[in-house]
């Protein structure tokens, strides 16, 4: 008889650059055993540790094809809408020298996030901030033009959510969508309009998780114009 794979062994069987380290995948585990323990605030429907991986776990994981190879790992992750902790928990674990910073506004939601992001072992680098994007643009967070990632999963309409992300991407930064067979071209259209209007250019598209689809679009870097002698 053959044996379903665990929870762990699934995370750790993911082609790079998908796969967690291990204490990191363990980490992950732990955060979502939580969720699935703790149903009130609801913050997932998933009701087994296996439901959690396949729904929010590996379908997050895929950002990591949403960053160049080439260049250093990102140093400043912003998840706006965060929810249930993802997808910002799955940078955190793809890359834990990273700081990341998941924004929440339903109060109760943010508050029981915190609890599980300290119980999880990812306190030491990612904070909850229980409130709206917006808010941290004027409270003096650090957070203007600073993100390497700013990362949206079911938060609303590509435009909408371009508009609430771009103030935070950094030059040479990028905001990733994950976005369903449900987006319609007008949507996809007003996101590209909105993003393009807010200085940034669209990137590759990446498979995702074969239902989502990742959405990129990035901030160029500014050009020095050459020194004259
Ligand atoms: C459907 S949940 C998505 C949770 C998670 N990202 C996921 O993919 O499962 C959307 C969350 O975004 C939050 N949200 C929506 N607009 C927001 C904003 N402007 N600032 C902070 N949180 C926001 C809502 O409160 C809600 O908890």
């Amino acid at each position: 008889m053959t044996h379903a794979p665990s929870s762990l062994d699934l995370l750790l069987s993911l082609d790079a650059p998908r796969r967690p380290a291990p204490d990191e995948a363990a980490r992950l585990l732990v955060y979502v055993q939580r969720l699935v323990d703790h149903p009130r605030p609801n913050l997932t429907a998933a009701r087994s540790v296996e439901d959690a991986v396949s729904v929010l776990v590996v379908p997050s994981l895929a950002v990591a094809e949403a960053w160049p190879p080439t260049r250093p790992a990102p140093r400043l992750v912003v998840d706006i809408g965060s929810g249930n902790g993802f997808p910002g928990l799955a940078a955190a674990a793809l890359w834990p020298d990273a700081r990341v910073h998941l924004v929440e506004r339903r109060q109760r939601k943010a508050a029981a996030l915190a609890e599980h992001v300290v119980a999880a072992g990812f306190a030491d680098r990612v904070t909850v901030h229980a409130a709206d994007a917006r808010e941290l643009l004027t409270e003096g967070h650090g957070l203007v033009a600073a993100a390497d990632l700013v990362l949206l999963r079911a938060v609303g309409p590509m435009g909408d959510t371009t508009r609430l992300a771009a103030p935070f991407v950094a030059p040479g930064g990028r905001v990733v969508h994950w976005k369903g067979p449900g987006m319609g071209p007008d949507e996809l259209a007003e996101g590209r309009r909105v993003a393009a209007g807010l200085g940034l250019v669209e990137g590759p598209t990446q498979s995702g998780d074969g239902e989502r689809t990742l959405r990129v679009f990035e901030r160029p870097r500014v050009e020095r114009a050459p020194r004259r002698s």
